[in-house]
């Protein structure tokens, strides 16, 4: 079996997520990797014994690779993902596409220009989890989605440049990206968004971390997402099964014409109710299931490299095509600026 040979273009923190999948697929060799800090560099090669580059270009030059997998500040995906893409590699490139729409535009053209294979991480959709519910919702069970809703309420993150409103995006697109994508993948095009924010709570904070996003779709259906991040105990040392007795949450809520779904990433439960007529005509919700995962990481539950890496090599391996265009990834950043324009304007933002 020919391996796809993957070079790995950053090696710390969220890459090594990546470096892990690599090592553990038959399919791969991971044929070297690269990264701008000399402890990347220095981490890389005591993980995967392979040359390790001071830039992506030098790593093209030197090594003959099928693929590579990018995951870098949001500011440098661009300049990463075009130079592959014209050196003929096939892409895995971390979500958002960029800090700017203009960046982001430019990616999904470049994939045009070079007849190229560029696949952004929002992997949500190869999550088992999410497939599950979208199993459910394709199933009918609950009827047509009307409204999901998407509440999270994390503790406060360190002071790097995810919380810099220049350096991440926003907060939309640094972090909500996955769910806006998340709900374009349940209820098709949207039509404007508009965003309500209140005083940042975490005051290292230049992002927004106290808001709600109100998102209006061509079919009628409405979601929302409503971030808090003053109300979770941040404590250093908290276990994740502990999250939600100090006020963590983060759940999907789907409310359908014939039932509603529920899906509790801290409570591991996703719950189904369908809509039962009594006999004195009122319209009452009843449960039909209600499933609660042992383990967090089990049925990747929620954020997973798992599947999303596994289906990216599988992909690469038989030449198949992206599982999703970078076109459609840019119509989730639009509206993800689209929400950062919003706040900014005090104003709903037209798609
Ligand atoms: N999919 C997810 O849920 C998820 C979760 C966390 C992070 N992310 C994304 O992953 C990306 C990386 O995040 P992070 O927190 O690991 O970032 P980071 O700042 O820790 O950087 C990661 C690595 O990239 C290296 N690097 C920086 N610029 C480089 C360049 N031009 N070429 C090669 N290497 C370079 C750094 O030295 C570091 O080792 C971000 O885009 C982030 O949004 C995604």
């Amino acid at each position: 079996m020919k391996k796809v040979r993957v070079g790995l273009v950053g090696i710390l923190r969220n890459a090594r997520g990546h470096g892990v999948q690599c090592q553990l697929n038959k399919k791969v060799q991971i044929a070297a990797g690269c990264d701008v800090s000399a402890a990347g560099r220095e981490q890389g090669l005591k993980w995967y014994g392979v040359p390790m580059y001071a830039s992506q270009a030098e790593m093209i030059k030197n090594e003959k690779l099928d693929a590579v997998i990018i995951s870098t500040p949001n500011w440098t995906h661009r300049q990463l993902s075009v130079e592959a893409l014209k050196a003929g590699l096939k892409v895995l490139c971390e979500k958002p596409m960029s800090n700017t729409l203009a960046d982001s535009k430019a990616m999904a053209a470049s994939v045009k220009k070079y007849k190229g294979f560029l696949q952004i991480a929002f992997e949500l959709k190869t999550c088992p989890i999410m497939l599950e519910i979208k199993k459910i919702v394709d199933s009918g069970a609950v009827g047509e989605i009307k409204h999901i809703h998407f509440l999270q309420t994390p503790g406060q993150k360190e002071n790097d440049w995810k919380v810099s409103q220049k350096l991440s995006g926003g907060l939309f697109i640094e972090k909500l990206c996955h769910q806006i994508d998340t709900f374009r993948y349940f209820l098709g095009d949207m039509k404007s968004v508009e965003v309500y924010h209140g005083p940042n709570t975490a005051r290292h904070y230049e992002v927004m971390d106290n808001c709600y996003a109100t998102f209006a779709f061509k079919s009628g259906a409405v979601a929302h997402i409503s971030f808090i991040t003053g109300l979770a105990a941040a404590n250093e040392g908290l276990k994740e099964s502990d999250y939600p007795k100090y006020g963590h949450s983060l759940r999907y809520d789907f409310i359908g014409s014939k039932g509603s779904l529920s899906y509790s990433y801290w409570d591991r439960s996703l719950m189904v109710c369908k809509l039962v007529k009594h006999k004195d005509g009122s319209w009452k919700s009843e449960l039909v299931s209600k499933k609660v995962f042992k383990e967090y990481s089990a049925a990747g539950l929620y954020e997973s490299f798992v599947y999303q890496d596994s289906d990216f090599i599988e992909r690469v391996w038989k030449g198949k095509k992206e599982l999703f265009t970078a076109q459609d990834s840019y119509k989730t950043m639009q509206a993800a600026f689209a929400c950062e324009e919003s706040a900014k304007r005090n104003k709903k933002i037209l798609l």
